[in-house]
């Protein structure tokens, strides 16, 4: 079976996705499994090879690139054939075929259901969320819809277009202030790691960051800041009829809120490139506590269709002990293998799920 993994991205999490791939292929099987790499670069070509494999490489990415093969995929007679992408498009040579994909690509044209709608139109099996599922799951304000649809607990939160906030920027205010107050939390409906989110104190901060979040996205979402709070997550693994979830984890945070530093540098700006951040697993929780964030992990993979491996995010109250369910990642960083590790499932055993459940 040849896998192809599919990693990169016209995203702001291209470079996460980069690691997660590359930690992702040097833990798969290779007695079982072939695996192919396929870059997409962040202007959105596919490039296969090698040197793929070496998360070093891509300090130089055209430098890497001279060393690859430009490629597209179309299906012939029930096979998956990797083509060597040329000017004529015609007797182009197949690079190799491909069994099954694995996504691991994080945020937009990616996770959110536009990458696997190709796969799924051009009838591949790949691991992980479909299109709807990925979609629901990625767009924050769609994903809390459907949480409120299905009585599962989130933040009171207000959302709007960039449109409507030029329009209706005063009664937009208001609203937010009426229901929720500050501080709040502005955020870009779509993106992931952090990226355009700010913590905000007052209206004039309100005003310049809701221009911040309107440069990711169209859609913003502003969310109650509990004053008192944990950041919890658990990942889910399995399809939504028959799924399992893994201990908790607890991200430590240098600041209010984590940060993409927190979340991958190991909390720490330094330029010594991408380390593990921190984090303690299993969050020291009362066992009740940590079966609710469990249970209720488990009804977001359910409610939302999910398949595969994702992280559930929640947050703690620490003064009502209320859990909320914050957001989805249907492709979580490092697809969560420390999670797994840590409930007693080695990341080799993760990947040959991941694939068992996509050729189900
Ligand atoms: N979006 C990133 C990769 C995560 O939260 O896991
Ligand atoms: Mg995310």
């Amino acid at each position: 079976t040849n896998i192809g993994v599919f990693f990169g991205g016209r995203s702001t999490e291209h470079e996460i996705s980069v690691i997660s791939a590359s930690q992702a292929m040097h833990a798969i099987n290779r007695d079982k499994y072939d695996v192919t790499p396929i870059y997409i670069t962040k202007q959105g070509q596919w490039y296969t090879g090698d040197a793929l494999f070496d998360v070093a490489n891509y300090r130089d990415v055209p430098a890497l690139l001279k060393q690859c093969e430009p490629v597209y995929m179309e299906p012939v007679y029930g096979d998956y054939n990797l083509y060597k992408r040329n000017r004529k498009m015609f007797g182009s040579p197949i690079v190799t075929k491909l069994d099954v994909v694995i996504p691991v690509l994080h945020g937009s044209n990616g996770e959110d259901g536009i990458f696997e709608g190709v796969l799924e139109s051009i009838g591949i099996p790949f691991a992980g969320c479909d299109t709807l599922s990925s979609a629901n799951g990625m767009d924050k304000i769609t994903m809390k819809m459907i949480m409120q649809a299905c009585d599962i607990p989130v933040v009171d939160y207000v959302w709007f277009t960039d449109k409507e906030w030029f329009a209706r920027r005063d009664e937009l205010i208001k609203k937010i202030e009426d229901k929720l107050g500050y501080p709040v939390i502005v955020k870009p409906a779509n993106l992931g790691s952090s990226v355009g989110i700010s913590r905000v104190a007052n209206r004039e901060e309100l005003i310049e960051k809701v221009d911040v979040a309107e440069k990711y996205s169209t859609r913003i979402i502003v969310e109650h800041m509990v004053d008192n709070l944990k950041e919890i997550n658990c990942s889910v693994l399995g399809d939504c009829d028959d799924y399992q979830t893994s201990v908790c984890e607890e991200p430590i945070k240098s600041g209010e809120i984590l940060s993409y530093e927190d979340k991958y540098m190991g909390g720490t700006k330094s330029a010594k490139g991408m380390q593990a951040s921190q984090k303690r697993i299993p969050a020291d929780l009362p066992v009740e506590m940590s079966d609710r964030i469990r249970f209720l992990a488990g009804e977001t993979f359910r409610v939302l269709s999910c398949h595969g491996v994702s992280r559930v995010d929640v947050i703690v109250d620490d003064d009502t002990k209320e859990i909320y369910v914050n957001e989805i990642n249907t492709i979580p960083g490092s697809l969560s293998f420390y999670l797994w590790e840590a409930t007693g499932i080695p990341f080799d055993k993760l990947m040959d799920r991941l694939v068992q459940l996509a050729l189900k």
